[in-house]
Protein backbone atom coordinates (compact mmCIF):
# COMPACT_ATOMS: atom_id res chain seq x y z
CA UNK A 1 0.00 0.00 0.00
CA UNK A 2 1.22 3.16 -1.34
CA UNK A 3 0.81 5.52 1.44
CA UNK A 4 1.17 9.89 1.29
CA UNK A 5 1.86 11.32 4.68
CA UNK A 6 1.01 15.13 6.05
CA UNK A 7 1.97 16.58 9.35
CA UNK A 8 1.41 20.10 10.39
CA UNK A 9 0.38 20.11 13.57
CA UNK A 10 2.78 22.67 14.86
CA UNK A 11 5.95 24.06 13.69
CA UNK A 12 7.30 21.18 11.45
CA UNK A 13 5.76 20.62 7.95
CA UNK A 14 6.58 17.28 6.45
CA UNK A 15 4.96 15.12 3.72
CA UNK A 16 6.30 11.51 3.47
CA UNK A 17 5.75 8.52 1.14
CA UNK A 18 6.39 5.09 1.61
CA UNK A 19 5.00 1.42 1.79
CA UNK A 20 3.17 -0.82 3.72
CA UNK A 21 3.06 -3.63 3.24
CA UNK A 22 1.25 -6.18 5.52
CA UNK A 23 -0.88 -5.77 8.21
CA UNK A 24 -0.16 -3.34 10.99
CA UNK A 25 1.58 -4.31 13.70
CA UNK A 26 3.64 -6.81 11.61
CA UNK A 27 3.91 -4.43 8.55
CA UNK A 28 7.20 -4.38 6.67
CA UNK A 29 7.74 -0.01 5.86
CA UNK A 30 9.56 1.45 3.33
CA UNK A 31 10.51 4.88 2.94
CA UNK A 32 10.48 6.02 -0.41
CA UNK A 33 10.83 10.08 0.53
CA UNK A 34 10.14 11.82 3.14
CA UNK A 35 10.94 15.76 3.58
CA UNK A 36 10.63 18.36 6.81
CA UNK A 37 10.77 21.54 6.76
CA UNK A 38 11.43 23.49 10.43
CA UNK A 39 9.78 27.07 11.23
CA UNK A 40 11.68 27.36 13.99
CA UNK A 41 13.60 30.68 12.51
CA UNK A 42 10.25 32.04 12.01
CA UNK A 43 8.95 31.70 15.44
CA UNK A 44 12.21 32.40 17.16
CA UNK A 45 11.88 36.05 17.76
CA UNK A 46 8.33 35.65 19.31
CA UNK A 47 9.59 32.84 21.30
CA UNK A 48 7.56 29.96 20.85
CA UNK A 49 5.43 29.50 17.98
CA UNK A 50 2.56 31.45 16.90
CA UNK A 51 -0.38 30.06 14.84
CA UNK A 52 -0.78 32.74 11.76
CA UNK A 53 2.85 32.43 10.77
CA UNK A 54 2.59 28.34 11.04
CA UNK A 55 -0.51 28.48 9.54
CA UNK A 56 1.49 30.46 6.32
CA UNK A 57 4.70 28.66 6.42
CA UNK A 58 2.62 25.55 6.56
CA UNK A 59 0.65 26.52 3.00
CA UNK A 60 3.91 27.75 1.44
CA UNK A 61 6.00 24.86 2.12
CA UNK A 62 3.64 22.21 1.33
CA UNK A 63 3.71 22.32 -2.93
CA UNK A 64 7.77 22.41 -2.14
CA UNK A 65 7.57 19.49 0.01
CA UNK A 66 5.64 17.30 -2.08
CA UNK A 67 7.96 18.01 -4.89
CA UNK A 68 10.94 16.67 -2.67
CA UNK A 69 9.65 13.64 -1.08
CA UNK A 70 8.19 12.83 -4.48
CA UNK A 71 11.30 13.34 -5.94
CA UNK A 72 13.03 11.63 -3.45
CA UNK A 73 10.73 8.50 -3.81
CA UNK A 74 11.35 8.70 -7.82
CA UNK A 75 7.66 8.72 -8.45
CA UNK A 76 7.27 11.89 -9.82
CA UNK A 77 6.24 11.77 -13.45
CA UNK A 78 6.99 14.40 -15.74
CA UNK A 79 4.26 15.31 -17.47
CA UNK A 80 0.92 17.39 -16.26
CA UNK A 81 -1.65 16.27 -14.42
CA UNK A 82 -5.08 16.63 -16.65
CA UNK A 83 -6.93 19.22 -14.83
CA UNK A 84 -10.28 20.66 -15.83
CA UNK A 85 -11.12 24.00 -15.37
CA UNK A 86 -13.83 22.43 -12.64
CA UNK A 87 -11.17 20.43 -11.03
CA UNK A 88 -9.36 24.10 -11.21
CA UNK A 89 -12.13 25.64 -9.28
CA UNK A 90 -12.74 22.64 -6.90
CA UNK A 91 -9.14 22.53 -5.73
CA UNK A 92 -9.45 26.50 -5.22
CA UNK A 93 -12.83 25.88 -3.30
CA UNK A 94 -10.86 23.39 -1.38
CA UNK A 95 -7.81 25.33 -0.52
CA UNK A 96 -9.91 28.64 -0.35
CA UNK A 97 -8.25 29.37 3.35
CA UNK A 98 -5.03 28.84 3.00
CA UNK A 99 -3.26 31.43 0.56
CA UNK A 100 -1.36 30.67 -2.38
CA UNK A 101 -1.55 27.05 -1.73
CA UNK A 102 -4.34 26.58 -4.85
CA UNK A 103 -2.05 27.78 -7.38
CA UNK A 104 1.06 26.55 -6.22
CA UNK A 105 -0.87 22.86 -6.49
CA UNK A 106 -2.41 23.81 -9.82
CA UNK A 107 1.56 25.11 -10.75
CA UNK A 108 3.14 22.16 -9.53
CA UNK A 109 0.33 19.66 -11.33
CA UNK A 110 1.23 21.80 -14.63
CA UNK A 111 4.30 20.46 -14.48
CA UNK A 112 4.11 16.93 -12.41
CA UNK A 113 1.63 13.91 -12.08
CA UNK A 114 1.90 11.40 -8.87
CA UNK A 115 1.48 8.19 -8.47
CA UNK A 116 -0.95 6.06 -7.77
CA UNK A 117 -1.47 6.48 -4.18
CA UNK A 118 -3.41 4.31 -1.80
CA UNK A 119 -3.87 6.24 1.32
CA UNK A 120 -3.37 9.87 2.54
CA UNK A 121 -2.84 9.74 6.10
CA UNK A 122 -2.88 13.52 7.69
CA UNK A 123 -2.81 14.63 11.48
CA UNK A 124 -6.27 16.21 12.00
CA UNK A 125 -5.61 16.27 15.95
CA UNK A 126 -4.31 17.55 18.25
CA UNK A 127 -2.38 20.86 17.63
CA UNK A 128 -3.10 24.30 16.39
CA UNK A 129 -6.05 24.30 14.62
CA UNK A 130 -5.35 27.11 11.71
CA UNK A 131 -2.00 24.61 11.59
CA UNK A 132 -4.11 21.46 11.33
CA UNK A 133 -6.37 23.03 8.81
CA UNK A 134 -3.73 23.69 6.06
CA UNK A 135 -2.56 19.73 6.12
CA UNK A 136 -6.15 18.48 6.16
CA UNK A 137 -6.80 20.64 3.41
CA UNK A 138 -4.23 19.86 1.26
CA UNK A 139 -4.63 16.37 1.85
CA UNK A 140 -8.41 16.94 0.91
CA UNK A 141 -7.13 18.50 -2.47
CA UNK A 142 -4.50 15.50 -2.85
CA UNK A 143 -7.22 13.12 -2.75
CA UNK A 144 -9.27 14.77 -5.28
CA UNK A 145 -6.83 15.09 -7.77
CA UNK A 146 -5.27 11.11 -7.21
CA UNK A 147 -8.76 9.52 -5.83
CA UNK A 148 -6.73 8.35 -2.73
CA UNK A 149 -8.55 7.92 0.32
CA UNK A 150 -7.74 10.35 3.44
CA UNK A 151 -7.92 8.82 6.88
CA UNK A 152 -7.45 11.87 9.82
CA UNK A 153 -4.80 10.37 12.35
CA UNK A 154 -3.94 11.64 15.76
CA UNK A 155 -0.70 13.01 16.14
CA UNK A 156 0.00 11.65 19.22
CA UNK A 157 -0.77 8.02 18.47
CA UNK A 158 1.93 9.12 15.69
CA UNK A 159 4.52 9.60 18.48
CA UNK A 160 3.00 6.25 19.84
CA UNK A 161 4.04 4.26 16.88
CA UNK A 162 7.75 6.32 15.94
CA UNK A 163 8.36 5.16 19.34
CA UNK A 164 8.39 1.80 18.75
CA UNK A 165 9.55 1.47 14.86
CA UNK A 166 12.50 0.07 14.56
CA UNK A 167 14.64 1.38 11.78
CA UNK A 168 17.81 -0.21 12.54
CA UNK A 169 16.64 -3.56 12.36
CA UNK A 170 13.99 -4.41 9.50
CA UNK A 171 11.78 -1.45 9.34
CA UNK A 172 9.11 -2.56 11.49
CA UNK A 173 7.31 -2.17 14.58
CA UNK A 174 8.38 -3.93 17.08
CA UNK A 175 6.98 -6.48 18.56
CA UNK A 176 5.75 -4.92 21.66
CA UNK A 177 4.21 -7.17 25.47
CA UNK A 178 0.92 -5.36 26.59
CA UNK A 179 -0.30 -4.12 29.10
CA UNK A 180 1.92 -0.89 28.32
CA UNK A 181 2.48 2.77 29.16
CA UNK A 182 3.03 5.52 27.24
CA UNK A 183 4.48 8.35 28.44
CA UNK A 184 4.35 11.59 25.91
CA UNK A 185 6.14 14.36 26.64
CA UNK A 186 5.99 17.26 23.87
CA UNK A 187 5.27 20.93 23.58
CA UNK A 188 1.98 20.57 24.37
CA UNK A 189 1.53 17.34 26.11
CA UNK A 190 2.65 15.40 29.46
CA UNK A 191 0.32 12.27 29.37
CA UNK A 192 0.73 9.25 31.05
CA UNK A 193 -1.64 6.43 29.39
CA UNK A 194 -2.08 2.82 29.87
CA UNK A 195 -3.12 0.53 26.69
CA UNK A 196 -4.07 -2.93 27.30
CA UNK A 197 -3.84 -2.99 23.23
CA UNK A 198 -2.90 -1.49 20.26
CA UNK A 199 -5.79 1.68 19.69
CA UNK A 200 -6.97 0.91 23.36
CA UNK A 201 -5.77 4.32 25.26
CA UNK A 202 -6.76 5.04 29.05
CA UNK A 203 -5.38 8.50 30.30
CA UNK A 204 -4.06 8.25 33.70
CA UNK A 205 -2.31 11.09 34.58
CA UNK A 206 -1.38 15.00 32.88
CA UNK A 207 -0.10 18.09 33.41
CA UNK A 208 -2.06 20.41 34.95
CA UNK A 209 -0.48 23.15 33.41
CA UNK A 210 2.69 23.69 31.56
CA UNK A 211 3.37 20.60 29.05
CA UNK A 212 7.28 19.89 29.84
CA UNK A 213 8.35 20.56 26.32
CA UNK A 214 6.82 24.15 26.78
CA UNK A 215 8.88 24.35 30.43
CA UNK A 216 11.85 23.71 28.25
CA UNK A 217 11.15 26.55 26.10
CA UNK A 218 10.01 28.89 28.49
CA UNK A 219 13.02 28.35 30.89
CA UNK A 220 15.69 28.45 27.71
CA UNK A 221 13.99 31.68 26.71
CA UNK A 222 14.12 33.05 30.37
CA UNK A 223 17.84 32.31 30.19
CA UNK A 224 17.99 34.15 26.98
CA UNK A 225 18.23 30.71 24.78
CA UNK A 226 16.83 30.75 21.06
CA UNK A 227 13.71 28.44 20.64
CA UNK A 228 13.01 25.61 20.35
CA UNK A 229 14.33 25.63 24.32
CA UNK A 230 14.88 21.73 24.74
CA UNK A 231 17.99 20.74 22.66
CA UNK A 232 19.27 24.03 24.41
CA UNK A 233 19.32 23.47 28.01
CA UNK A 234 19.92 19.72 27.23
CA UNK A 235 23.55 20.88 25.56
CA UNK A 236 24.02 23.53 28.70
CA UNK A 237 22.87 20.56 31.21
CA UNK A 238 25.05 18.51 29.50
CA UNK A 239 28.29 20.83 29.99
CA UNK A 240 27.39 21.81 33.57
CA UNK A 241 27.59 17.93 34.70
CA UNK A 242 30.93 17.34 32.87
CA UNK A 243 32.53 20.29 34.47
CA UNK A 244 30.66 19.11 37.44
CA UNK A 245 29.41 22.96 38.20
CA UNK A 246 27.79 23.16 41.66
CA UNK A 247 23.83 23.93 42.46
CA UNK A 248 22.34 26.71 41.08
CA UNK A 249 19.37 26.53 43.00
CA UNK A 250 17.50 23.53 44.95
CA UNK A 251 14.72 23.58 42.54
CA UNK A 252 11.35 21.85 43.58
CA UNK A 253 9.76 18.94 42.36
CA UNK A 254 6.37 19.68 41.60
CA UNK A 255 3.27 17.21 42.54
CA UNK A 256 6.31 14.42 43.38
CA UNK A 257 4.01 12.93 45.99
CA UNK A 258 0.57 13.89 45.20
CA UNK A 259 -0.18 10.86 45.10
CA UNK A 260 -1.74 10.54 41.59
CA UNK A 261 0.10 10.87 38.26
CA UNK A 262 -0.75 14.29 37.47
CA UNK A 263 1.97 16.65 36.92
CA UNK A 264 2.63 20.40 36.75
CA UNK A 265 5.64 22.37 35.33
CA UNK A 266 4.45 26.06 35.84
CA UNK A 267 6.06 25.96 39.18
CA UNK A 268 8.84 25.35 38.39
CA UNK A 269 9.42 27.37 35.59
CA UNK A 270 8.59 30.29 37.85
CA UNK A 271 11.04 29.04 40.56
CA UNK A 272 13.96 28.75 38.26
CA UNK A 273 12.29 32.77 37.28
CA UNK A 274 13.18 33.35 41.06
CA UNK A 275 16.48 31.97 41.68
CA UNK A 276 17.59 33.62 38.68
CA UNK A 277 15.69 36.66 39.64
CA UNK A 278 17.43 36.24 43.24
CA UNK A 279 20.77 36.10 42.13
CA UNK A 280 21.00 38.60 39.64
CA UNK A 281 19.11 41.04 42.46
CA UNK A 282 21.52 39.68 45.23
CA UNK A 283 24.49 39.79 43.30
CA UNK A 284 23.62 43.48 42.17
CA UNK A 285 23.24 44.63 45.69
CA UNK A 286 26.58 42.80 46.37
CA UNK A 287 28.36 44.96 44.03
CA UNK A 288 25.87 48.43 44.70
CA UNK A 289 25.48 48.95 40.97
CA UNK A 290 22.50 47.76 40.13
CA UNK A 291 19.24 50.11 39.87
CA UNK A 292 15.54 49.03 40.70
CA UNK A 293 14.93 49.29 36.89
CA UNK A 294 17.04 46.12 36.00
CA UNK A 295 14.89 43.93 38.26
CA UNK A 296 12.30 42.35 35.87
CA UNK A 297 8.66 43.34 36.75
CA UNK A 298 7.77 39.39 36.28
CA UNK A 299 6.17 37.98 33.07
CA UNK A 300 8.41 35.28 30.80
CA UNK A 301 10.69 37.09 28.96
CA UNK A 302 14.28 37.25 29.02
CA UNK A 303 15.64 38.12 32.45
CA UNK A 304 18.70 40.02 33.47
CA UNK A 305 20.37 36.63 31.52
CA UNK A 306 23.29 39.16 30.62
CA UNK A 307 24.17 39.07 34.36
CA UNK A 308 24.93 35.26 34.39
CA UNK A 309 27.36 33.90 33.85
CA UNK A 310 27.94 31.10 31.21
CA UNK A 311 28.51 28.62 34.30
CA UNK A 312 25.73 30.05 36.04
CA UNK A 313 23.27 29.35 32.85
CA UNK A 314 24.35 26.11 32.53
CA UNK A 315 24.12 25.11 36.32
CA UNK A 316 20.19 26.19 35.84
CA UNK A 317 19.77 23.84 32.99
CA UNK A 318 20.90 20.84 34.65
CA UNK A 319 19.54 21.56 38.15
CA UNK A 320 16.07 22.12 35.90
CA UNK A 321 16.90 19.40 33.48
CA UNK A 322 17.03 17.29 37.06
CA UNK A 323 14.05 18.23 38.37
CA UNK A 324 11.98 17.60 35.31
CA UNK A 325 13.50 13.88 35.12
CA UNK A 326 13.38 13.04 38.13
CA UNK A 327 9.50 14.23 38.67
CA UNK A 328 8.49 11.94 35.02
CA UNK A 329 10.55 9.26 36.25
CA UNK A 330 9.32 8.99 40.15
CA UNK A 331 5.20 9.02 37.97
CA UNK A 332 6.12 6.67 34.96
CA UNK A 333 7.62 4.28 37.51
CA UNK A 334 4.44 4.49 39.62
CA UNK A 335 2.24 4.13 36.30
CA UNK A 336 4.11 1.00 35.43
CA UNK A 337 4.37 -0.72 38.63
CA UNK A 338 0.36 0.19 39.32
CA UNK A 339 -0.34 -2.12 36.12
CA UNK A 340 2.51 -4.57 35.99
CA UNK A 341 3.50 -3.12 32.61
CA UNK A 342 5.36 -4.90 30.14
CA UNK A 343 6.36 -2.08 27.77
CA UNK A 344 7.09 1.27 28.77
CA UNK A 345 6.59 3.64 25.43
CA UNK A 346 8.69 7.13 25.53
CA UNK A 347 7.23 9.25 22.69
CA UNK A 348 7.35 13.27 21.94
CA UNK A 349 9.72 15.83 21.17
CA UNK A 350 11.19 15.69 25.01
CA UNK A 351 11.62 12.36 24.63
CA UNK A 352 15.13 13.46 21.95
CA UNK A 353 16.61 14.21 24.98
CA UNK A 354 19.46 11.92 25.81
CA UNK A 355 19.66 12.64 29.65
CA UNK A 356 16.18 11.65 30.58
CA UNK A 357 16.51 8.49 28.56
CA UNK A 358 19.66 7.29 29.62
CA UNK A 359 18.24 8.19 33.22
CA UNK A 360 14.73 6.03 32.33
CA UNK A 361 16.81 3.41 30.48
CA UNK A 362 19.00 3.06 34.17
CA UNK A 363 16.58 3.32 36.22
CA UNK A 364 14.06 0.69 34.79
CA UNK A 365 16.76 -1.77 34.26
CA UNK A 366 17.48 -2.19 37.99
CA UNK A 367 13.35 -1.05 39.36
CA UNK A 368 11.35 -2.81 36.45
CA UNK A 369 13.83 -5.47 34.31
CA UNK A 370 10.44 -6.91 33.22
CA UNK A 371 9.63 -3.90 31.45
CA UNK A 372 11.20 -3.09 28.03
CA UNK A 373 11.77 0.36 27.90
CA UNK A 374 11.29 2.14 23.71
CA UNK A 375 12.35 5.75 23.03
CA UNK A 376 12.63 6.74 19.45
CA UNK A 377 15.32 6.83 17.16
CA UNK A 378 16.54 10.73 17.14
CA UNK A 379 15.45 11.59 13.91
CA UNK A 380 11.96 10.57 14.82
CA UNK A 381 11.57 12.03 18.28
CA UNK A 382 10.45 15.37 17.20
CA UNK A 383 7.62 15.99 14.98
CA UNK A 384 7.66 14.20 11.57
CA UNK A 385 5.43 12.79 8.78
CA UNK A 386 6.75 9.49 8.92
CA UNK A 387 4.92 8.81 12.36
CA UNK A 388 1.57 10.07 10.69
CA UNK A 389 1.87 7.63 8.02
CA UNK A 390 2.54 4.55 10.82
CA UNK A 391 -0.28 6.02 12.52
CA UNK A 392 -2.51 5.88 9.46
CA UNK A 393 -1.48 2.57 8.05
CA UNK A 394 -2.63 1.77 11.78
CA UNK A 395 -6.26 2.80 11.46
CA UNK A 396 -6.52 1.91 7.42
CA UNK A 397 -9.68 -0.57 8.14
CA UNK A 398 -11.61 2.15 8.84
CA UNK A 399 -10.09 4.79 6.24
CA UNK A 400 -11.28 2.43 3.56
CA UNK A 401 -14.63 2.00 4.73
CA UNK A 402 -17.25 4.25 3.07
CA UNK A 403 -16.88 7.57 3.56
CA UNK A 404 -15.25 10.33 1.69
CA UNK A 405 -12.53 12.89 2.72
CA UNK A 406 -15.28 16.01 2.50
CA UNK A 407 -16.14 15.52 6.28
CA UNK A 408 -12.96 15.24 7.86
CA UNK A 409 -11.98 17.95 10.25
CA UNK A 410 -9.36 19.52 12.00
CA UNK A 411 -9.63 18.91 15.99
CA UNK A 412 -7.08 21.30 17.72
CA UNK A 413 -8.14 18.90 21.06
CA UNK A 414 -8.52 15.67 19.76
CA UNK A 415 -7.71 13.05 22.12
CA UNK A 416 -6.61 9.66 21.94
O1 LIG B 1 6.62 16.60 19.62
P1 LIG B 1 7.23 17.91 19.28
O2 LIG B 1 8.24 17.96 18.17
O3 LIG B 1 6.13 18.96 18.95
C1 LIG B 1 4.88 18.92 19.61
O4 LIG B 1 4.07 18.03 19.28
O5 LIG B 1 4.75 19.73 20.55
O6 LIG B 1 7.88 18.49 20.63
C2 LIG B 1 8.50 19.74 20.64
C3 LIG B 1 9.05 20.00 22.02
C4 LIG B 1 9.60 21.41 22.18
O7 LIG B 1 9.06 21.96 23.36
C5 LIG B 1 11.09 21.19 22.29
O8 LIG B 1 11.74 22.15 23.10
C6 LIG B 1 11.15 19.81 22.91
O9 LIG B 1 10.13 19.10 22.27
N1 LIG B 1 12.44 19.16 22.68
C7 LIG B 1 13.28 18.81 23.68
C8 LIG B 1 14.43 18.28 23.07
N2 LIG B 1 14.25 18.32 21.72
C9 LIG B 1 13.03 18.86 21.51
N3 LIG B 1 13.14 18.92 25.02
C10 LIG B 1 14.18 18.49 25.78
N4 LIG B 1 15.32 17.98 25.27
C11 LIG B 1 15.50 17.86 23.93
N5 LIG B 1 16.62 17.36 23.43
ZN1 LIG C 1 4.59 16.24 18.51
Amino acid sequence: MLLLSIESSADETGISLLDADGDFPHATYTIHGSALSSQMKEHNKWGGIVPSIAKREHAKYFPILLEEAATQAELLELHPTDLSDQDKTKLQELLVREEGLADALIGFCAQYSLPKIDLIAVTSGPGLEPALWVGVSFAKALAYITGANVIPTNHMEGHILASVYDVERDDMLSDIEFPAVALLISGGHTELINMSNWGTYDKVGQTRDDAVGEAFDKVARLLGLPYPGGPEISRLAAAARKADLPEFEALPRPMLYSGDLDFSFSGLKTAVRYAVQDKVNCEARQGESASAERRSPGGEGALGCQELTDDQKAAVARDFEDAVTQTLLKKTSTAVANTGAKTLIVGGGVSANGFIKRAFESHFLHEHPDCTVYFPTPSLATDNSIMIALAGHARAVGALSPGGAEGIQADGNKSL
